[in-house]
């Protein structure tokens, strides 16, 4: 596990508390995601895979994640899973559980965007090998990156204290405990999602479609209340939303 990286004292701590779990650093890689999804083909295991830097980091919907040595944090997480795991709406446990571990003003915009002050902090990237294994990727800035065309924001606004080893201490438990324990999105996430929803209540627009975002169902299900009063029920990755205020502006 000595690899020489910033996160080798923070995972020799971990480790004593996590005995499942392979906790890995590499300096350099493509995809930490790309890396355990290979990896999982040969064999499943419930591994970390954290990196300074990435050279080919993924995003959702086929976009690139941009990131830095020391101005973000990049891990992925695998896991094998049972063939009767339940995956919908884990993208969306996994946001709250970082919500939660990282700091009390931070939100989620549906699916899985974690914002602050409604500009992007961080995301997340689940893969899966159906019946075989989960990946889960995050990416979470501490410093706002630049050239990017979007709204974005870092944790170290919040706390200039934040490092990488810092915030992969305080997310790792966590998330061990919810794929540990996970028994579905409706066993008590819907009420914890609701409550860091950046957009419930509010007008949102995207793909063609426009209404006002009501939560999600047990699902994980965006509720959407369209223009003609129906109510329409969108999956992670059918749309995507922004708030119209944002669309205008
Ligand atoms: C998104 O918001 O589009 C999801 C971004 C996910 C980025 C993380 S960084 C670690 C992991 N490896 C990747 O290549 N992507 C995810």
């Amino acid at each position: 596990m000595n690899s020489g990286t910033s996160f080798d004292t923070t995972l020799a701590a971990l480790a004593g508390q996590l005995p499942r779990w392979r906790l890995r650093a590499v300096a350099e890689i493509d995809s930490t995601n790309s890396a355990l999804m290979q990896a999982c083909r040969q064999q499943a295991e419930a591994q970390l895979l954290v990196a300074e830097r990435q050279t080919a980091g993924r995003g959702r919907l086929g976009r690139h994640w941009t990131s830095s040595a020391e101005r973000s944090l990049t891990f992925s997480l695998s896991w094998p899973l049972r063939a009767d795991t339940p995956l919908d709406g884990l993208s969306l446990a996994v946001g709250v559980v970082l919500v939660e571990a990282l700091h009390p003003a931070l939100r989620l915009k549906w699916p899985n965007d974690l914002w602050l002050d409604r500009r992007k902090l961080g995301g997340i990237l689940i893969e899966a090998i159906p019946g075989s294994a989960v990946v889960i990727g995050v990416g979470i800035n501490l410093d706002a990156p630049t050239g990017v065309d979007q709204l974005v924001a870092g944790l170290r606004e919040l706390d200039a204290g934040w490092s990488a080893p810092l915030a992969l201490a305080a997310v790792l438990p966590p998330l061990v405990a919810l794929l540990e324990n996970w028994q579905g999105f409706d066993a008590g996430w819907p009420a914890r999602f609701a409550a860091r929803d950046a957009l419930a209540g509010q007008t949102v627009q995207g793909d063609g479609l426009s209404g006002v975002a009501e939560g999600v169902d047990s699902a994980g299900l965006l509720r959407l209340r369209g223009d003609d009063g129906g109510l329409r029920l969108l999956r992670s990755g059918e749309a995507r939303l922004r708030p119209l205020s944002e669309v205008r502006a």
